[in-house]
């Protein structure tokens, strides 16, 4: 074969054909039924979902779903190029002007996925830069400061002493700073430091980026005009999101100044030379952002499951997190096989689970979310789960298969 292959290739397709054959690979599952937002159908069984980020249970609301089949039929199922060339139709810039007054932001430009709106970052990302990153941020971030071409750091997880130093040290040369950071982060579902990331952007005269992927229809009011308490209006000088999520449809955005949307709209690659997002994404979106700003009943009750979780994982002897946000993530100890065998183990449960492995995590971890289809009952049968194939013990260096599941170790 001429294409790249490395050694990590190889080993990585090796655990592929063991997974398989032991019908324990997690990923690219077809999920023949789902019901509800809350349930699967994986390989025949009906299991609880622990793997979605549709937070408010939207993507399945029939208010959300008849928006986006009215759009197709008004206004096609494409708009067949790119923004840039082929025009968008009336709902992109309705939409557009809508999240800017939600996000309080002169500007918003609408991408086909979040993964493309920070992509589209790059393009802000100049010579006399310096981009300053959270170790934890999402590939989509960390690509961006490849395409870049500013100067990459990086500073330790959530740590703002830590940036601080990173701050002071690189920009010696006189290079400006950039921060790049999540507000919820992906994979452990922690909570950004808000107050002090942004102290340390202000003492050290950076631009802040925040990605709130995994916060919008999560935290705070989400009323007309406010995004949220957590997330006031100064906290960021450019904010990208996408609708995957809470939001229930697909697509992405950048918003900030006039001059950010002018540079995203002409220079963002990602943005400008690819198609745009479909008419019923946006409609789905639309629908969704209405509805989780008139009815804030979804998040209480996504708020109410996630603590019932986290006071669960508390009672099996897992240590408190500052934040009990709809994210959980539980280290295994072990390599990739062990951390596939505990996800069968999980879904003969009934729990379709996230397993992370490297590079996607440091290393290999368990991730449960919970959204507000969830029942008290369904959040309760994760917690058995757990408790049957994986050790939440404090006394071990982290949570870890019970011997019981171990089956392979890599
Ligand atoms: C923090 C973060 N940013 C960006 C993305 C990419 O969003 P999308 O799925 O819309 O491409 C994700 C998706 O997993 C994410 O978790």
């Amino acid at each position: 074969m001429s294409l790249h292959h490395t050694t990590h290739h190889e080993e990585s397709l090796a655990v592929e054909h063991w997974a398989r054959a032991a019908d324990s690979y997690p990923y690219y599952r077809v999920l023949s039924e789902h019901p509800t937002p809350a349930e699967v159908v994986v390989d025949g069984r009906q299991a609880v979902n622990a793997a979605s980020t549709d937070y408010l249970g939207l993507a399945r609301d029939g208010r959300v779903t008849e928006a986006a089949a009215r759009a197709a039929a008004r206004h096609g199922t494409s708009c067949s190029g790119s923004p840039l060339i082929s025009g968008t139709r009336t709902i992109h810039r309705e939409f557009e002007e809508e999240l800017a007054a939600f996000l309080n932001r002169p500007a918003v430009t609408l991408t086909a996925t979040g993964y493309q709106a920070n992509l589209a970052l790059a393009c802000l990302f100049g010579e006399q830069q310096v981009v300053v990153s959270d170790r934890h941020n999402h590939a989509s971030l960390v690509d961006a400061v490849r395409l870049g071409r500013a100067m990459g750091r990086t500073y330790r997880h959530n740590d703002a002493a830590h940036l601080d130093k990173v701050l002071r040290d690189a920009t010696r040369d006189g290079r400006t700073p950039v921060i790049l950071t999540e507000s919820v982060f992906s994979v452990q579902g922690d909570l950004l430091d808000v107050p002090a990331v942004t102290a340390s952007a202000r003492r050290h005269d950076a631009t802040l980026i925040i990605d709130r992927a995994h916060d919008i229809g999560v935290l705070g009011e989400g009323g007309p005009g406010g995004s949220n308490h957590a997330f006031p209006d100064e906290s960021a000088d450019i904010v990208t999101g996408t609708f995957s999520k809470a939001l229930g449809s697909v697509g992405g955005f950048v918003a900030g100044s006039v001059e950010v949307s002018h540079v995203i709209r002409h220079y963002g690659r990602a943005a400008v030379f690819s198609a745009s997002i479909p008419p019923a994404a946006v409609a789905a979106a639309r629908a969704a952002l209405r509805i989780l700003q008139e009815e804030p009943e979804h998040r209480t009750a996504l708020t109410d499951v996630s603590a019932q979780l986290h006071d669960g994982l508390a009672r099996l002897g897992h240590p408190r997190t500052a934040w009990p946000g709809p994210i959980v993530a539980l280290p295994v100890d072990g390599g990739a096989k062990t951390c596939m065998s505990a996800w069968r183990a999980l879904l003969d449960r009934g729990v379709f689970a996230a397993a992370f492995v490297p590079p996607a995590a440091p290393r290999p971890l368990m991730r449960f979310s919970v959204t507000a289809a969830h029942t008290p009952a369904q959040v309760d049968g994760m917690l058995q789960a757990i408790s049957d194939v994986l050790d939440v013990s404090p006394s071990l260096p982290g949570p870890r298969p019970r011997a019981a599941t171990t089956g392979t170790s890599s």
